[in-house]
């Protein structure tokens, strides 16, 4: 008998009908009404079963945590908060849970109780809610370039170059450790390893990505992402995903345009197709924001600030326009940023970012022509020589989301650059040809899939929006 899932018989789909349902005991109060979730959504559906009907020892095994079987009729709720319940001819247990051990009590558990039980977690409404909402923009990221015609490809996740410069990688080695074969000269051998050579985890898949473009046009890569950087903060993981699309013949113009309508796309999927779960999630955060000080809180809930992102224009400026407003900033004179904006070439922070964003325009701003000393050797030099056709989009709350530019497709200029850089032009040397045989104009970004949770979720932790976070010293489960 195929599964009926309880989000089917909430939405009134088997009114009147005897079935039977399976899920999870949230809570059973006064020995009748069993709260059971399935995941399916978060509303539970509540079960109310006549107890003469059953041996006191069978009701002490209906716990919180306990799976159960019930087979009843659907009816309509005299209760209130719920339009459906099953009126229940049999319960059947199918599998027990210690009461006094199973950690999940149905209580508020801190977000930090819970990432130490991230297996458990997932049967709590707000990561049931966040988990739900992750898998439907998962399929809005793919529903919305497939179809403008973008192709999906899947990019190496271990590589064997690090020219991305990225962040610190993750090496991947079969060698004993206990027996490291060296070179002459006393280096580890690598040689010796599994592929012949060093190998790491991917930073990004960019480069491979492009690859792609330059041939069928308009891809797009979402795959995990691996940064040994040791950023023990709210908004860095050491293994993320990312949506890295990479369209040949778009300039930098073309690539913000779409970078602005991809995400407002996603904003907008998540507010048509989770509306319960985001309405939870406005209320957990609302109930958090009020622990705050005021002048410390969110001017806007989170769905206000969903619409307002999907509803207006992002504000685009270069970066010597934003180091101009950052230099002249309250902030800045009164010597509030940990570092101080002085010269134009300076490298924004995320308090820079966050100032421009929450403080100065109060909406998503895109950042593009940074300096190229502070950026990627792949992106486009423009005619002044000394900026570059990079983009950022920045996020309230958030800070950066996305991180793109038009690359550079001319040969000898980005051959200049790589050996201007000491990076070893023969490790890319596939790359390279990208330029030699029909070079053409192309662009990318690269959107942080879990930061895109996190605005969405309003979650203030990226440890809560993936299901297991890997972070220094954790890599539990
Ligand atoms: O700006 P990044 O480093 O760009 C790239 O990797 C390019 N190859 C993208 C491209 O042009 N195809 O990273 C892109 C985004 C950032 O804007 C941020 O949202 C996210 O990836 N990101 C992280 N998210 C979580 N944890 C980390 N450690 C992250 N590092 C970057
Ligand atoms: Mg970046």
């Amino acid at each position: 008998m195929a599964k009926i899932r309880i989000k089917d018989i909430l939405d009134g789909k088997y009114a009147g009908q005897k079935i039977t349902v399976k899920g999870w005991v949230r809570t059973f109060r006064n020995d009748r009404f069993i709260a059971l979730n399935d995941g399916s959504c978060l509303a539970n559906l509540q079960v109310v079963i006549d107890f003469e009907q059953y041996e006191e020892a069978f009701l002490k095994k209906i716990t919180t945590g306990a799976s159960l079987a019930a087979t009843g009729t659907i009816v309509e709720s005299p209760g209130k908060g719920q339009a459906w319940e099953m009126q229940a001819e049999s319960v059947a247990i199918i599998g027990l849970s210690d009461p006094d051990k199973y950690p999940l009590q149905p209580k508020k558990h801190s977000l930090e109780f819970l990432r130490e039980i991230a297996h458990l977690r997932v049967r709590t409404n707000t990561f049931g809610a966040i988990y739900r909402v992750r898998h439907n923009l998962i399929y809005a990221v793919h529903k919305f370039f497939h179809e403008k015609g973008f192709y999906n490809v899947h990019t190496p996740i271990i590589t064997g170059s690090d020219a991305e410069g990225a962040g610190e990688m993750f090496t991947v080695t079969t060698l004993d450790f206990d027996n490291l074969p060296r070179t002459p000269e006393g280096e580890v051998d690598f040689k010796e390893d599994f592929f012949a050579r060093h190998t790491k985890l991917t930073v990004s898949g960019q480069l491979e990505g492009e690859t792609a473009a330059l041939g069928l046009s308009e891809i797009y890569t979402f795959g995990p992402t691996f940064r040994a950087e040791n950023s023990n903060t709210s908004r860095h993981l050491a293994e993320f995903w990312m949506i890295e699309p990479e369209m040949a013949f778009y300039d930098l113009d073309d690539n913000m345009a779409l970078a602005e309508e991809f995400v407002k796309y996603l904003v907008r999927f998540a507010l048509d197709h989770c509306a319960d779960d985001l309405a939870f999630l406005a209320k957990r955060l609302a109930d958090e924001e009020k622990q705050k000080p005021q002048h410390q809180r969110q001017e806007m809930g989170l769905l206000e600030q969903l619409h307002f992102v999907a509803d207006n224009d992002f504000e685009r400026l270069t970066y010597s326009e934003a180091i101009e407003i950052l230099r002249n900033s309250k902030p800045n004179k009164k010597k509030k940023f940990k570092y101080l904006i002085e010269e134009w070439g300076a490298d924004l922070q995320s308090e820079h970012e966050r100032y421009l964003v929450e403080k100065h325009f109060k909406k998503p701003v895109i950042l593009y022509n940074y300096p190229a000393s502070i950026k990627a050797f792949y992106m486009r030099l423009n005619e002044d020589g000394k900026t570059v056709a990079a983009m950022d989009v920045l996020f309230p709350g958030i800070g950066e989301i996305i991180g793109g530019s038009q690359r550079e497709e001319r040969y000898e200029v980005l051959l200049q650059k790589i050996e201007m850089l000491g990076i070893d032009a023969q490790e890319l040397d596939w790359y390279l040809d990208t330029r030699r045989f029909g070079t053409a104009p192309h662009s990318g970004f690269g959107l942080g899939f879990e930061r895109l949770m996190q605005f969405i979720t309003g979650m203030g932790n990226i440890r809560d929006v993936i299901p297991f976070p890997r972070f220094p010293g954790h890599a539990d489960f």
